[in-house]
């Protein structure tokens, strides 16, 4: 049996650092790309890359270098991500198209730049990263959540299309977990509020709520998601989506199921942090 070989975005931090170390641990082949390739981790079977998933040529010479090296691709595991948070109304549209170059389009370039050969080993899975995120949504997080909803639908039709072939693409919407994702969304609020802004009172009612609300939530390791990663990216029979806890899982069904009711709630919580 030939040696299993993953291509994993975003692999200099968190959840895909963690799963770099993991599947490398278990026999894979991993090419890990990320723009500070020093902070990838080091093993003999990981090939850290440079990857801007937002630059066609980086996409491109990222699978060229897999594919040319380990001559298949089993698993594509789209990663790689950020919030770009703030009020839709400020935001600036640079920063809104760079959100959803990096978090969507990225990973929809990498995926046609992958299926050629897995069509052709006839196997193969895109693993995509959504979020809790994908189904609900909160205030501040506009372009993050339009971004991850949006890749939850790109990834249930391109597996409606790719079944022929024997291959799959599946999501996992992982919630609040251990890595600098917070840290980078906070200060992407901040470089996003404009002077004097009216959302003011927003950010610092929502920064509290969070702050209350991570204070409760126990937060999950990368280690943990790592291996979420792993059963989605190795289950015979895939499932179309992935969850690290039962609480994740019901919190997503709830906002997809109960839309209007999730909508008048955080308008209210909303109102009472103002
Ligand atoms: N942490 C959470 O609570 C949480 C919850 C739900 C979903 N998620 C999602 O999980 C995924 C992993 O996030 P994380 O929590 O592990 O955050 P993280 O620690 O901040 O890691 C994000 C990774 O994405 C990479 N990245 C960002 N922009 C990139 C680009 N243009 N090209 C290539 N790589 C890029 C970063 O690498 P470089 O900066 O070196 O390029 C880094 O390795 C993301 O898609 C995130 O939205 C996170």
């Amino acid at each position: 049996m030939d040696q299993k070989v993953i291509l994993i975005t975003g692999a200099s931090s968190g959840m895909g650092y963690a799963a770099a170390q993991l599947f490398a641990k278990n026999g894979w082949q991993v090419f890990a790309g990320a723009r500070r390739v020093s902070k990838i981790p080091r093993a003999a079977n990981i090939h850290a890359l440079s990857l801007d998933v937002t630059d066609s040529t980086s996409n491109q010479a990222f699978v060229a270098t897999a594919v040319r090296e380990a001559g298949r691709v089993d698993v594509l595991l789209n990663n790689a991500g950020y919030g770009e948070y703030g009020p839709l109304e400020e935001v600036s549209m640079a920063n809104a198209r760079k959100q959803l170059e990096t978090n969507l389009l990225g990973a929809a370039e990498l995926a046609q730049l992958v299926l050629p050969t897995m069509r052709e080993q006839g196997t193969g899975r895109i693993v995509n990263v959504s979020s809790v995120g994908g189904d609900l949504y909160w205030p501040l997080g506009g372009w993050y959540h339009v971004a991850k909803h949006s890749l939850n639908v790109w990834s249930d039709v391109l597996d409606t299309e790719i079944r022929q072939f024997g291959l799959h693409s599946v999501v996992i919407e992982p919630g609040g977990t251990e890595s600098s994702w917070s840290e980078i969304a906070m200060k992407n609020v901040t470089k996003n509020l404009k002077e004097n802004s009216p959302y003011q009172p927003l950010v610092n009612g929502t920064m509290k709520f969070m702050q209350r609300l991570s204070g409760t939530a126990s937060a999950a390791t990368a280690a943990e998601l790592a291996k979420v990663f792993y059963r989605a990216a190795t289950d015979a029979r895939p499932k179309r989506r992935y969850y690290y806890s039962v609480t994740d899982r019901l919190m997503a069904r709830s906002a997809r199921v109960h839309a209007g009711t999730f909508h008048r709630l955080v308008t209210l919580v909303v109102k009472r942090s103002l």
